[in-house]
């Protein structure tokens, strides 16, 4: 482990997504839609690796499959010296399965409680270890605006992953099992609806998400975006690109991140985020249970209706 990497003293516990790993019919429509969007996809034999501008990570891979879109494995980072402990846990609850076939095979395998399989993997600390520093803002000379010219401004470039939201049938059992096998943390929850969890070594206020469903699903990965100006500007690039549909520019409050989620060509969304809180390896955040109609935005456009839809599982009734 990096001797500048923070970790929480005594906690056994994932440190970062890794990788999250999908299918969707068609690789081209995840190229354009992902370009769009300012991440760099990388074409790697037969899957798309999607990386951001300036970061030697690959943040996610898409694979061409033929569902409408679904989510393959979830990759979670881990400190080396962890590992024994970790695959203890998972013996210890006869967790563990093979190795997702469009995986590297790498590090240990469990599955989720959703049956999702799951790689722990040793690698370096993806998730921040601070919190995201906004860009400077110049300051306008006297006698000039600061707003620059809406010809002048310049392709929005995502940072780093955020976050990930996925669907679930039962939120209380998958908190239970992201606390007592990975180490993730609460953050906030609303009632059985909806969890939100960090990481015990610090992350963002939220590493990973959990919103009830009738199934399990991805439902949104979030980008890290360097201004509230790159969030309204990102909305107007993806609306030149095609893609209109979506919900923002609001605030959220659990987590208090500005954002804009752009609706993907499979139904699912992509988020740009600035300003999430971000919760220390040192600090105990305190967990709160949120009524929903405080739990969701501050300010913001009505929520559209397909807001909450599966479509990973389209054909049975949606509970929430
Ligand atoms: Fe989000």
């Amino acid at each position: 482990m990096n001797s500048e990497t923070p970790r929480r003293a005594g906690a056994i516990g994932v440190h970062s997504v890794h990788r999250f790993v999908f299918s969707v019919p068609d690789l081209e429509e995840a190229r354009r839609f992902y370009t769009a969007f300012g991440l760099e996809p990388r074409q790697v034999g037969e899957r798309l690796d999607l990386y951001t501008a300036g970061h030697p990570h690959c943040w996610g891979s898409v694979h061409a499959g033929d569902a409408p879109k679904r989510l393959e494995y979830l990759s979670y980072g881990i400190h080396a010296e962890d590992v024994s402990a970790f695959r203890d846990r998972i013996d210890r609850h006869s967790l563990g399965c093979a190795a997702h076939p469009l995986s590297d095979g790498a590090g240990l395998w469990l599955r989720n409680p959703d049956g999702t399989p799951l790689q722990l993997v040793v690698a370096p600390k993806v998730s921040p270890s601070a919190k995201s520093r906004p860009a400077a803002r110049p300051s306008p000379a006297p006698g000039q605006g600061a707003a620059p010219a809406r010809s002048q401004v310049r392709m929005v470039r995502p940072r780093a992953l955020s976050h990930l939201l996925f669907f679930t049938a039962d939120v209380p059992r998958m908190l239970r099992f992201c606390t007592e096998i990975l180490g993730l943390r609460l953050s906030d929850r609303s009632q059985d609806i909806i969890a939100f969890l960090h990481g015990a070594h610090g992350s963002d206020h939220h590493l990973v998400a959990f919103a009830k469903s009738h199934a399990p699903g991805l439902h949104h990965s979030s980008w890290t975006v360097a201004s509230i100006d790159e969030v309204g500007s990102g909305a107007e690039q993806m609306r030149a690109a095609g893609f209109d549909r979506g919900w923002g520019l609001g605030r959220h409050v659990l987590g208090s991140n500005y954002f804009h989620y752009v609706r993907d060509p499979w139904g699912s969304f992509a988020e740009y985020s600035f300003d999430i809180d971000f919760i220390a390896h040192d600090v105990d955040w305190p967990v709160a249970d949120h009524a929903p109609e405080d739990s969701l935005y501050v300010w913001g456009p009505a929520v559209p209706e397909d807001f909450i839809t599966n479509h990973e599982q389209p054909h049975a009734k949606e509970t929430t």
